[in-house]
């Protein structure tokens, strides 16, 4: 973290920046009912990419029950460790991998799920046809993104606040990458796309590690903001919060889609 930033929480490990994120505004029946959407049944096999600490893994275990297989794969060997730790039982595995270099044969998948993790990569077209390759005929793909063009922020300067959350959108690697999954999917080969948009409403606490902190490095990075006006812009956010002012939010997509069952590989 740069020393400008300003330590309103205590600093975070990326493990327990993910628990305090994971699913923010999302309730459970809207959960179970996302995940329902892959069509997992018992004996199913499912793959998360970037799964962190692999809370979604343990959590499409139990729909794929004893038979079936819950597999998390990341490039983060710390997370996967964690995610080793925190178990999951016999039908779940951790794979240390890229998602651009999926460690899985041809047709391994029922179906293949990335949260998070696109926006992330510098060839998400490279990563799509590697879901695409380790689907069998018929499996679904789920890929869930911010556009973090979207992102609003109330609290602050809104000329300053403007600077610095294009900094964030320019600074992330794929930060548009939420809105570009239908062309992303297409691209690669699958049919029957189907998209959903939410609009989380991210508290103070969320948004500090998540959001606030990144835009201020890619902001000092990219010369959009100086040292004093970030910690200028983070002062009145926090001020902001503690009057009940503070309002932070962004469009996030979930696009679903399925390999043709006589999908070509
Ligand atoms: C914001 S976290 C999301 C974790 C989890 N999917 C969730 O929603 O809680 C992004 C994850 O993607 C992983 N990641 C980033 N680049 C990756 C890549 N090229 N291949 C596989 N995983 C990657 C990171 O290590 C991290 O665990």
């Amino acid at each position: 973290m740069s020393a400008a930033l300003e330590p309103a929480l205590p600093e975070l490990g990326l493990a327990q920046y993910l628990d305090l994120s994971a699913h923010a505004g999302l309730d459970p029946v809207t959960r179970a009912r996302r995940d329902a959407q892959l069509g997992l049944k018992a004996g199913s096999a499912v793959l998360d990419v970037g799964c962190g600490t692999g809370e979604d893994v343990r959590a499409l275990a139990q729909w794929v029950g004893p038979t079936g297989r819950a597999v998390g794969v990341d490039v983060n060997e710390g997370l996967l460790e964690e995610a080793a730790r925190r178990g999951g039982g016999p039908n779940v595995e951790w794979h240390l991998g890229d998602a651009t270099a999926l460690p899985f044969a041809d047709a391994t998948f029922d179906a293949v799920r990335a949260e998070r993790v696109f926006q992330h990569l510098d060839a998400p077209q490279r990563a799509a046809a590697e879901l695409y390759r380790v689907l069998k005929p018929g499996g679904v793909v789920r890929l869930l993104d911010q556009d973090w063009e979207s992102l609003s922020i109330a609290g602050a300067d809104p000329a300053l606040t403007r600077r610095i959350c294009r900094a964030f959108v320019d600074g992330t690697a794929n930060g548009r990458a939420g809105p570009r999954h239908l062309e992303l999917l297409r691209r690669a080969g699958f049919v029957e796309r189907e998209v959903m948009v939410r609009a989380p409403w991210v508290s103070y606490a969320v948004a500090l590690p998540g959001v606030l902190q990144p835009a201020v490095f890619f902001a000092h990075f990219a010369q959009a903001a100086s040292e004093a006006e970030t910690a200028q812009w983070l002062a009145a956010l926090r001020a902001a919060d503690a009057q009940g002012d503070f309002a932070c939010s962004f469009v996030f997509y979930e696009v679903t889609a399925r390999k043709c069952a006589a999908g070509h590989s």
